[in-house]
């Protein structure tokens, strides 16, 4: 199947200014040079600790960010060079959804109104068919149509995070980026609004860009999932490899961190050591090397390029050698009780 999504190089620098002339001082380097391709029904995960990068890839993604390089193609069309007109009619086909939806929605406006406004704006509905076109939304989203009565602060937030999904879904979009779209819920919810996302991906052939700091849930949605550190993917792989077989010590550091699944064995894990360094000033060649263990020389000096390494892609000039004990190899998997969870959902799916 020919791609939804091909990124190619996508850049975003922010020139950091100061004074009264706003002099730039600087630039903060919060994306470079991120490539990857997307298809119909599939979901990819962005990884990587906050601040690096993932919020303001999926803005750039979608050219709510004008980024600084690289081709941005949806369903074989460019759309990094779209003037205003034609990229408002892209727009139908690419939506967004974030952590708190409260932010995205006027407090003075019922549900009705907040899906309707984009219902007309992009002529999916008319005025004689706007009702049943809300109330299709808001039940699909697992509402009561009654519910497009209400305004946001009478919802949870796991019942407005349905809503922004159902605003998302007004104009019949083909992909969907989720910048953390549970991370402020409760695990209870998290994983009804996971399942939620999974159902509509079947029902409507979604494409996800899923950006995300929790392995957990990620492992659980994600096909393939990359891995970001300072504004470049460090790893690629299907979910299971990367998991698995982790070969960027990043990705092996990051996943030793995560909670285990099995109480039995969780124990504390201390966080990665080192603080993450600024995307303003960013160390020489590869850029993790002051946190690394296995830093060389040469990574200090030469920058690694991402090449294909067993089934992943791997941007570490190390990363075919084989793995040592340096790094815990036992991978963590998210939270134990978000994973009780789903699978207890998961079970009661299949029973229908
Ligand atoms: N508008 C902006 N101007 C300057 N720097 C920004 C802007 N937005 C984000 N950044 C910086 O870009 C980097 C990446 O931020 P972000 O994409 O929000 O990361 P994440 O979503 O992974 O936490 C951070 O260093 C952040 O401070
Ligand atoms: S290139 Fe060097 S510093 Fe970077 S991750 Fe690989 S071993 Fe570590
Ligand atoms: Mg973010």
């Amino acid at each position: 199947m020919a791609d939804l999504l091909e990124i190619q190089g996508l850049t975003k620098h922010f020139p950091v200014r100061r004074g009264v002339l706003r002099r730039q001082i600087g630039t903060v380097q919060a994306v470079t040079d991120v490539s990857f391709t997307l298809k119909r029904d599939e979901t990819l995960a962005i990884v990587g600790e906050s601040g690096c990068g993932k919020s303001t890839l999926g803005r750039a993604i979608l050219r709510l960010l004008e980024p600084s390089a690289g081709t941005i193609r949806l369903g074989g069309e460019d759309v990094t060079s779209l003037d205003r007109r034609a990229l408002r009619a892209a727009r139908k086909r690419m939506q967004i959804i974030f952590q708190d939806p409260y932010g995205s929605l006027n407090p003075r406006m019922t549900v009705r109104e907040a899906l309707s406004e984009p219902l007309l704006l992009h002529g999916m509905a008319t005025p004689a068919t706007i009702r049943g076109e809300v109330d299709r939304l808001i039940t699909m989203c697992g509402l009561s149509a009654w519910h497009a009565e209400r305004y946001p602060h009478e919802f949870s937030g796991g019942q407005r995070q349905r809503v922004g999904i159902a605003r998302a879904l007004a104009t019949r979009p083909s992909l969907i980026v989720c910048d953390e779209p549970v991370s402020a819920l409760d695990v209870s919810v998290q994983a009804q609004i996971v399942n939620l996302l999974q159902d509509l991906q079947r029902e409507l052939g979604l494409a996800y860009v899923f950006i995300s700091h929790d392995l957990g849930v990620v492992r659980h949605i994600a096909n393939r999932v990359a891995v970001m550190y300072l504004g470049r993917i460090v790893e690629e792989a299907q979910t299971d490899q990367l998991y698995g077989n982790p070969r960027h010590p990043y990705t092996r550091a990051l996943l030793a961190a995560a909670p285990r699944a099995d109480p039995a064995t969780a124990r504390h894990k201390p966080p990665i050591e080192g603080g993450t360094p600024s995307a303003m000033a960013l160390p020489s060649g590869c850029a993790f090397h002051p946190r690394c263990p296995l830093a060389i020389e040469r990574c200090r000096t030469e920058r690694p390029e991402i090449r294909a390494v067993d089934r992943n892609r791997v941007a570490c000039h190390r990363a075919d050698e084989p793995v040592t004990g340096t790094l815990d190899q036992a991978p963590g998997q998210g939270s134990p009780a978000l994973l009780r969870r789903l699978a207890i959902l998961e079970r009661r799916r299949a029973a229908g």
